[in-house]
């Protein structure tokens, strides 16, 4: 059973995520020209999606960002007119999110805390107050436990609320190869809650990273344990209406260049980019 609230996973993932920060706000890949120009934009699924779910907008809509990493998607959203809290556990990441919004005149409808998801409730004590929760691209991969994760997506959201979760399958996470090979099968698509614990020094938005914090802990989580999670937290879910709720994504985001790029297994946020739709 993993310790939720610290331990080794914890702070050698948040180390490498403060690492890659800065590197990822200086990076082509996390472009903000958009943004700052003041029309940022999602990836078309999530536009697509979003204006299917929500054709009414987002204007006034309340929205929790969970992972928002430097709040580049989050001030996307809030430039659609919703009011955004986006929480991330990297500091760097919340400070440069912060500075963002001001940069972009939003810092009054977004706002970022700085806390583990497993202790948000306590960070951010909003129960039942939020129109969505969004959560998009290289997320519950890094969380240990998908059940707790569900039952905090549920205590945030209003009654009728939603949640928009998009990420890459888990199935993607079986495969593997080197650089210019074509990926293979090579891991369990089942797996029995121990983390992996991989060492790389690369990065998936950046070539040749060199990150000092080489090690992570990650969680592959079948779509069976992630859609499980959600039904259990209760009758909003397994409504007639649930699958509109939840609409997990099923498309795999991984190319055979991001799947090779580090030699080793798919770096979680890998799949996020270049799509396979
Ligand atoms: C791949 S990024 C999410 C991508 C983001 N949607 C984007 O495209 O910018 C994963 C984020 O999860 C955050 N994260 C990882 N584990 C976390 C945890 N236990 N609690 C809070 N944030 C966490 C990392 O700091 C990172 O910003």
């Amino acid at each position: 059973m993993v310790d939720l609230g610290s331990g080794d996973w914890l702070d050698a993932n948040r180390a490498q995520w403060d690492e890659r920060v800065p590197l990822h706000v200086a990076s082509e890949f996390y472009d903000q020209s958009a943004l700052r120009a003041g029309h940022g934009a999602l990836y078309p699924i999530e536009e697509r999606e979003l204006a299917d779910y929500f054709p009414e907008g987002l204007e006034g809509k309340r929205i929790l960002h969970l992972q928002c990493h430097f709040g580049a998607d989050s001030l996307v959203l809030a430039q659609r007119g919703a009011t955004v809290v986006g929480i991330d556990f990297s500091k760097p990441a919340v400070v440069q999110a912060r500075a963002l919004a001001t940069e972009v005149g939003l810092a009054d409808r977004a706002r970022f805390v700085n806390a583990n998801i497993y202790d948000a409730r306590h960070t951010l004590p909003e129960p039942e107050s939020f129109d969505i929760v969004y959560t998009t691209w290289g997320t519950i991969g890094w969380l240990p436990d998908v059940a707790e994760w569900a039952r905090i997506v549920e205590w945030y959201l209003k009654p009728g609320g939603r949640l928009y979760f998009a990420d890459g399958h888990p199935a993607a996470w079986t495969l593997d190869g080197g650089e210019n090979e074509l990926p293979t099968l090579q891991y369990a698509y089942e797996t029995d809650g121990v983390a992996d614990v991989i060492e790389d020094d690369q990065d998936y938005a950046v070539e040749d990273a060199g990150l000092t914090n080489t090690r992570t802990y990650e969680w592959p989580h079948p779509l069976s344990e992630t859609v499980t999670a959600l039904l259990a937290t209760g009758s909003a879910w397994t409504s007639s209406t649930s699958t509109t709720r939840f609409r997990g994504r099923c498309s795999a985001r991984s190319s055979p260049r991001t799947i090779g790029c580090s030699g080793g297994r798919i770096p979680n946020g890998c799949r996020s980019r270049s799509v396979w739709d």
